[in-house]
């Protein structure tokens, strides 16, 4: 049987370069060999962001955009809106008893999240459990594969752990997923901090003008200790470099650039030029289909109308099982 791919993205903006390493370059190459499912987590966005949902929309038409200008092919990979499968709120409900508070205390990320959004008013329940709903957006879908970020890892351990539960306590029918992580773990910012982020305004955007582009690369972060282009500088760790090895083809280019920068025989202007160039080409492609998809925005929300009923369906037919598993499918 063809196995599945689930994964997704919170519509709190356009996508990232981060993104793109991390996630959407697995699912682009794998749309062939798996029925692929991608969630656009509009449910999941409101968790923190339920003061201002009127930026969701929007939002989920960027998504979907950016789904499409990287190669998802809409004919193999339905594409799913959360908010449209009420079936994943049912789901997410039952799962609750299946998770204690402590193993949600003890997820690193949640953790790492809430200590950054700093909720002035107390931590919302919502937020506090989304890994539950995100382990019902897996499961839902029976998905045995989960190309993800490296920040996601313990959302996909979680989704282990109560699958394993439930199969346990009620019946083996949910599938316990594998997570893959981007052959680039975790793209760095471009301020030189350990990941590329929108809350931390370090990130250089799929949809990003060439313009727009050259003036993020040229003001990122390089090697804080070299002061002129005659000092030796360091490679290791300098984000510029780190760009360079991901997005720029011609290898001969990056190890000389490399080799000047550790003699001191290149500036950082020439450097950073280069990786413009580089990366400017390779989103070159992006950005026009981009562009094509921006302009139909009918055509997209239609894609996201049919992708969302094919996954609905595969939603009601697990819930079925799911409730006969747990004796609650009552015949009155
Ligand atoms: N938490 C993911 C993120 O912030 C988004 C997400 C929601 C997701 N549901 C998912 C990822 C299910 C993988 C599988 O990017």
């Amino acid at each position: 049987m063809i196995k599945r791919i689930l994964t997704g993205d919170r519509p709190t903006g356009p996508l990232h370069l981060g993104h793109y390493v991390g996630s959407l370059a697995n699912r682009v190459r794998l749309q062939n060999d798996y029925d692929t499912f991608v969630l656009i987590a509009d449910i999941q966005a409101l968790t923190d962001n339920f003061e201002r949902p009127e930026m969701l929309e929007a939002n989920v038409l960027e998504v979907a955009t950016d789904y499409l200008a990287v190669g998802l092919d809409p004919a193999k990979v339905k594409i799913v809106v959360q908010s449209m499968v009420p079936e994943l709120t049912e789901l997410t409900i039952y799962f609750m008893n299946l998770v204690t508070t402590a193993t949600l205390e003890r997820n690193p990320t949640l953790k790492e999240e809430i200590k950054q959004k700093n909720f002035t008013k107390g931590l919302p329940v919502g937020f506090y459990t989304y890994p539950i709903s995100q382990a019902a957006d897996i499961t839902i879908f029976k998905a045995d594969l989960v190309p993800v970020g490296e920040d996601q890892l313990p959302m996909i351990e979680q989704t282990r752990e109560i699958v394993r539960r439930f199969n346990r306590l009620y019946k083996k029918i949910l599938v316990e997923p594998r997570a893959m992580v981007g052959q680039v773990a975790r793209l760095p910012g471009t301020d030189g901090g350990a990941k590329m982020s929108k809350s931390l305004g370090n990130c250089i955007y799929l949809g990003d003008s060439s313009e727009q582009v050259r003036k993020r690369v040229m003001s990122m972060y390089t090697d804080p200790t070299r002061i002129h282009a005659t000092d030796p500088g360091h490679v290791e760790g300098n984000p510029v470099f780190t760009y360079h090895e991901i997005f720029n083809p011609n290898k001969a280019e990056v190890d000389d650039l490399k080799n000047r920068y550790l003699k001191g025989t290149v500036g950082d202007v020439e450097v950073k030029e280069k990786l413009y160039l580089a990366l400017d080409s390779f989103l070159e492609p992006i950005r026009a289909r981009r562009a094509e998809h921006a302009a139909k925005p009918d055509r997209v929300k239609e894609i996201l109308v049919e992708g969302t009923r094919k996954g609905r369906a595969v939603a009601r037919d697990t819930m079925e099982e799911v409730r006969a598993a747990m004796k609650i499918a009552y015949k009155f």
